[in-house]
Parts: C-alpha cells; structure tokens; sequence
C-alpha cells in the first residue's frame, strides 16, 4: 500500500520560553524568545511566526531580529487586543505558543550587489529591522544603503538606541521623521514622504522596500516611481488579518492570492495586478 506522508510542520505548536522582555514604548515591548533544546528558527527577514497563549488566541507577529543574531529570536509587540494585551502581562521564563515560520519575506538575492532604499512607518520598522541587521551583517554584499523612518511622534519610536547606531554609520544613511513634536525636538517633522525627495539615488539599480500601515503605501509608492525606481524593484508587505498562516481558513485571502503564504512582501508590479490589496 502506498503511503501518504502529512506534513504537520505548520500546525506543530512549539513551546517558546519568553528569555527577555524590553519595554520600548508605552504600547509596545520586544520579547527575546527561545525555542526548546535551544533551536534555531531558521528564518528569513520578513517572515512572522502565529503566537498564541493557551485559552486567550493567537496572532501572527513579524520576527524582527535578523536570522545571523544568536538562537533566540525576538518579537516587538504592541498591545492592540486580546492577545497582544496578555503578552504584555508575561514575565521572563513564561512560555507562549509558536507556529512558523510562515510566509515569502524580503527579496534577498535581488537586492544583493544592487543600492537599497528601506522605508518603514511606524511599527513597520519591526520587521524592517531584521532586514536592516541581516544586510548590516553582510554589509560587502550591498550598496548603498538608505534607510528611512516615520513616526507618529518622538515618543512613538521604537529601537532608539539601535537607530542611533545606524545613524552614526558612515555605511548608512538614516533619515527619521515625525508627524508631531514637541517645539525642542530638533529632528525632521513631516510625513515620512516629505523624505523621499532628499534621497539620492540611480533608480535603475535601487530596490525599495516598504513596511508600514497600508494607508501610507499609495503616497510612498508614487513618490519611488517618481523617482524612477522600476515597478518590480519596489517591495512592500501587506498586512491582512490573518489565522492559520498555512493558507487555508482564508482570513487573509485577496481574490486568489493568499496573503500569508504568497506573501506578505509581494513587488509593487504584482501588488497592482490585486484589486483592492492597497
Ligand atoms: C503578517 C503580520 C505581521 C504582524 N506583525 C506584527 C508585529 O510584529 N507586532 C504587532 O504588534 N502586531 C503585528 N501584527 C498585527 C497583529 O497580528 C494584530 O494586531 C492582531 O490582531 C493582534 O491580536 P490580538 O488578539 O491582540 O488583537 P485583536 O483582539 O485581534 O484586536 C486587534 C485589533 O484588530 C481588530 N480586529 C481583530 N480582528 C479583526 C477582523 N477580523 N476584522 C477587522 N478588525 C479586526 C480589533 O478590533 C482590534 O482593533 C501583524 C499582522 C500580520 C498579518
Ligand atoms: S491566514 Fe488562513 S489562509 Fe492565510
């Protein structure tokens, strides 16, 4: 008889133990999380993992340390509803539930030897930031590197102090803006498209990708093709709600595709072809 092998992978719940937690705003927290026998969870940047607390829920959440930074892996949360809230009441050495891997993350090979251009609107940065670290870790294998960040307001901004290190280095340019602030804040205000202008860049070799709340995606996109950057060398990740992560209950699904399977980073050329998608 022949046999037909299953693949669980997907529906496997591992138990995460909770290693370190950082305060980082008033609404969010990073949570350092490792894996049973120390295990790596073998990512890439851009993927999110299903987090769930037994008899409270679960919800994808985008892994936001770089897959070449130790065994464990981390988790920026903001406290948004049920299950997200109750995370915020854990202590370290408490345990969560964790599925995944799951989803296509950030286009690697295509961006290797070619300038980048990432921009990232408020907790979008969560996700950019494993893509920031891993190209910061093989810094040899890209070009330029821009980053840009928008913020709702100084107190909203996450990762300062790694901002402060990415904006000291010579081998990147960072470039923050907040929509509001205080009048002793001596930083940029204006949305984060009011940065696009200033960023020097040869289009035909640029890769842009693009993370944050879905309204700013339109207005950011416009101002990349502006700038001549090509259709298929702007990425964005969308956010859909989503709750098997494996493709099949539907809950992300934009006519035929599958949010968190096909994506959640698809190229603007494809984004476009999905009515409704932005
Ligand atoms: C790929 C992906 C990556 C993500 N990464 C992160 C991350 O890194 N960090 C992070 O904090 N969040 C992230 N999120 C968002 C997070 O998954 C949601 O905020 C999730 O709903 C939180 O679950 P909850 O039970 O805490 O909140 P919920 O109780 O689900 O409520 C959260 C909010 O969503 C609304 N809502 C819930 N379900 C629906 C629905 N079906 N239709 C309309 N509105 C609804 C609620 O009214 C509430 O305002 C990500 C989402 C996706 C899809
Ligand atoms: S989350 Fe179930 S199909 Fe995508």
């Amino acid at each position: 008889m022949e046999t037909v092998t299953i693949n669980h992978t997907g529906y496997h719940i591992k138990r995460g133990k909770i290693r370190g937690i950082t305060p980082l705003t008033a609404m969010e927290k990073m949570f350092e999380i490792e894996l049973p026998g120390g295990d790596a969870l073998d990512h890439d940047p851009g993927q999110f993992v299903e987090v769930s607390l037994f008899g409270v829920g679960e919800a994808p959440i985008s892994i936001c340390s770089s897959p070449t930074r130790r065994d464990n892996f981390e988790l920026t949360v903001r406290a948004a509803g049920r299950l997200t809230e109750a995370l915020h009441q854990l202590q370290v050495g408490d345990e969560v539930g964790i599925r995944g891997p799951f989803g296509v993350g950030f286009p690697i090979v295509p961006l290797e030897g070619n300038d980048i251009l990432l921009i990232a609107g408020g907790l979008g940065i969560a996700p950019l930031r494993s893509l920031i670290n891993f190209v910061i870790d093989n810094r040899r294998d890209f070009g330029k590197v821009d980053i840009l960040l928008g913020c709702r307001d100084p107190q909203s901004m996450l990762f300062c102090e790694e901002l402060a290190y990415w904006e000291e280095r010579i081998d990147i340019n960072f470039c923050c803006s907040v929509d509001r602030a205080a009048p002793d804040w001596a930083g940029n205000i204006g949305v984060i498209t009011s940065l696009i202008p200033g960023v020097t860049l040869d289009p035909l070799k640029t890769f842009s990708v693009v993370c944050g709340p879905p309204v700013m995606y339109r207005f950011v996109v416009d101002e990349l093709l502006q700038k001549g950057i090509p259709e298929k060398q702007i990425y964005l990740s969308l956010e859909r709600h989503m709750k098997c992560g494996l493709g099949k209950c539907g809950h992300c699904q934009i006519h035929d595709v599958y949010c968190c399977q096909d994506g959640p980073v698809f190229s603007y050329d494809v984004v476009k072809q999905i009515k409704g998608a932005i």
